[in-house]
């Protein structure tokens, strides 16, 4: 294989992968357009890279749904609050593409932000009603719109049948759906289940810098959503925040930033539990200054 590079490249540079790579917008959309002509069903997988074995599963799961799958490999800046966290994001290229090959991709879009985003383009502002206000959208203003143009985006280019997200960004999914009906885009959605380590802890790209300990101690965070789930529904929900935010904080190593329990579709705090309460906890937590979210649903 030729020496890669951390820059975006071109497909010619991959000869011996079975899928082909592309950086730029005009192509990946022709290979798709001419494969949906031959018949094809598109799965569409976007990833900031940094891949592990929670994105293969959607890959997987597009393939076995589709014909063919696309993966795109962006790290957005638009959708990043914090500059520090950007910068810090790990860019891991090369073996985001081994793996992608590995697990039966058939075309990967890695494109560079002046690609995406070139001088003078157009930028809107989302209304997503209560959707991106809460949660992960009070902690990091901006964070869902910024999600919403580059996935947007990343539609137009791609023009999928279906898209898969992971359920551990469990606001995202929503919000993600919730574009995809405003703007009648007709990609189905599919959200799919957390990957988790032997602990419990929901596979990351952000665990990679996690210290050893505060990686370890990192699985309270899943042991306090199963206790959640245990409580629920006889216990009041106060009483259920109440715990994971004991547990969690009981360690030295971590720090809950927000514990809710709120409907799956609205986000709308669940005030009152009970077996046909539709519920799931989210949590964001600080492990030094990496900073964590999961979450479960209570009544499965
Ligand atoms: O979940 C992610 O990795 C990103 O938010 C996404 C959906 C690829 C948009 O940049």
């Amino acid at each position: 294989m030729p020496a890669l590079s951390s820059q975006p490249f071109d497909k010619q540079s991959y000869t011996s992968f079975s899928m082909v790579v592309f950086n730029k917008i005009k192509p990946v959309s022709e290979w798709v357009a001419n494969q949906k002509k031959e018949g094809k069903s598109i799965g569409f997988v976007p990833t900031m890279g940094a891949l592990h074995k929670g994105h293969l599963a959607l890959v997987e799961q597009a393939g076995r749904e589709n014909d063919l799958v696309v993966c795109s490999i962006f790290v957005n800046p638009i959708q990043f609050n914090n500059k520090e966290d950007l910068k810090k994001y790990p860019r891991t290229i090369e073996s985001d593409l081994k793996k992608l090959d590995g697990a039966g991709c058939d075309a990967v879009f890695s494109p560079d932000a002046e690609e995406m985003y070139p001088a003078g383009h157009q930028t809107k502002t989302y209304d997503f009603g209560r959707l991106d206000k809460v949660m992960e959208g009070r902690f990091r203003q901006g964070h869902f719109n910024g999600v919403a143009i580059v996935v947007k985006k990343l539609f137009e280019i791609v023009q999928p049948h279906r898209a898969y997200f992971g359920e551990k960004d469990f606001q995202q999914l929503q919000i993600v759906r919730s574009l995809v009906t405003q703007e009648k885009l007709g990609i189905q959605v599919i959200g799919c289940p957390t990957v988790r380590e032997a602990g419990g802890l929901a596979l990351s790209s952000r665990n990679t810098r996690l210290t050893e300990a505060q990686r370890r101690e990192a699985s309270r965070i899943y042991q306090a959503l199963v206790k959640a789930r245990d409580m629920y529904p006889a216990s009041p929900v106060d009483q259920i925040k109440q715990q994971i935010s004991d547990l969690i904080n009981a360690s030295p190593e971590l720090e809950l930033e927000y514990a809710e329990i709120v409907c799956p579709d609205t986000l709308l705090p669940v005030t009152r539990s009970g077996r046909n309460t539709s519920a799931v906890a989210c949590v964001a937590v600080h492990a030094g200054k990496v900073r964590l979210i999961d979450n479960m649903y209570l009544n499965s």
